[in-house]
């Protein structure tokens, strides 16, 4: 046993010889029992004591080993149950393990091989916590990244979440499992982190970048995987951070890595990447319209950027899109039910305005490839 506090292990059967051999056992083995004769007394424990595990007969008087187990699942979700059966009533046994229970052993047992099973289930159950841990310490600490690096250079401000956003859409539109689109989603939280390590003030200005601060923008991607190498647990973001600036065609950096060589992580946070900058405003020009980014990304399809992520994003966006102004238009529409809408001038000079920087933007000037960040 690993933890220093005995584990509690609450034995549940109206066999009297079961409960007093794995009672007097255990005990010896250093585990602290409780035994109970039934179902209500069973629930009067759970409900009263704390316990780590459960060894639960399936054929009792009463309320039986099903029932003890629906009812320990809702009480007491941490418990690992254990059943205890016949060979008559081994179907009912795998139909507990359907319904949550850790596993089961077949009467006569040696008790030692109860304690095996246990401890098996206890180490299992402590692995998840550990998990589920560990994935909350990653998440705060992302984002505690990405604060900092937002924090450092206002340009950037709002851009990692929404790439993180367009990520998790592309990604999702592929069909990922829902763990690859969590941790392709934290790897655009902070795909630029390595910019922590150089100068912003070189770097967000009107003019266009020399030689020197071209290449030393190109760091971020190194800097970024020297800064989350030494932690561990971070370490499946490092693609990501690391790759985001190769191309489909091997013109990229920092390794000139050619299609699929790329890890998929870093060709969506590409293509993320990308339609982000275009449609923000920047030191050095103006946001491009959304329509106008998505025929870059579609032109750059196939040199720059791998042409089945672009084809999802297109698709994903469009639907997203179409999504918030269905919704915008619902709000519209009760907003004139409760009150009536009075003409804005304001709101009209914007839009006029609006129109004529989208006309007048000239997108032969803004080649895909100069932009993502
Ligand atoms: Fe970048």
């Amino acid at each position: 046993m690993s933890s220093q506090a005995p584990t509690r292990v609450l034995v549940v059967d109206d066999e009297r010889s079961i409960r007093e051999v794995l009672e007097d056992f255990m005990t010896v083995e250093g585990y602290d029992v409780v035994a109970v004769a039934n179902g209500e007394a069973a629930l009067e424990a759970i409900v009263a004591q704390r316990f780590d595990a459960a060894l639960i007969d399936l054929k009792m008087p009463g309320m039986d080993g099903l029932e003890v187990l629906a009812r320990f699942g809702e009480l007491a979700p941490h418990l690992v149950p254990v059943m205890m059966t016949g060979y008559g009533t081994v179907e009912t046994a795998t139909a507990a393990m359907r319904n949550g229970a850790y596993d089961y052993v077949l009467k006569p047992f040696k008790v030692r091989e109860v304690i095996g099973l246990l401890e098996r289930g206890l180490e299992q159950k402590r692995l998840e916590a550990e998990n589920v841990h560990l994935k909350d310490v990653l998440k705060q600490t992302v984002q505690a990244f990405a604060n900092l690096l937002e924090d450092k250079d206002p340009y950037t401000r709002g851009h990692s979440e929404r790439v993180s956003r367009y990520a998790r859409m592309i990604a999702e539109g592929m069909g990922l499992s829902d763990e690859q689109v969590d941790t392709i989603a934290d790897a655009a939280l902070v795909h630029d982190i390595g910019k922590l390590g150089i100068r912003f003030e070189d770097l967000n200005k009107a003019e266009p970048l020399t030689e020197s601060e071209y290449e030393m923008f190109k760091s971020h991607t190194t800097r970024g995987k020297w800064m989350l190498e030494p932690i561990e647990f971070m370490h499946e973001l490092i693609p990501g951070v690391y790759h985001h600036h190769e191309r489909w065609d091997g013109k990229g950096y920092p390794l000139g890595l050619v299609g699929e060589e790329t890890p998929l992580m870093a060709r969506i946070l590409s293509v993320a990447d990308t339609y982000d900058a275009m449609t923000s405003h920047r030191a050095y020009r103006r946001a491009l319209p959304h329509d106008v980014a998505v025929r870059e990304l579609e032109a750059f399809a196939g040199t720059q950027f791998d042409p089945q992520v672009v084809e999802v994003f297109v698709r994903e966006i469009a639907r997203d899109r179409q999504g918030q102004s269905s919704k915008a238009q619902r709000w519209k529409a009760l907003e004139g039910i409760s009150r009536p809408a009075t003409p804005s001038r304001v709101n009209s000079q914007e839009t006029a305005q609006e129109t004529a920087e989208a006309t007048s933007f000239d997108a032969a000037s803004m080649a895909a490839t100069s932009l993502g960040e």
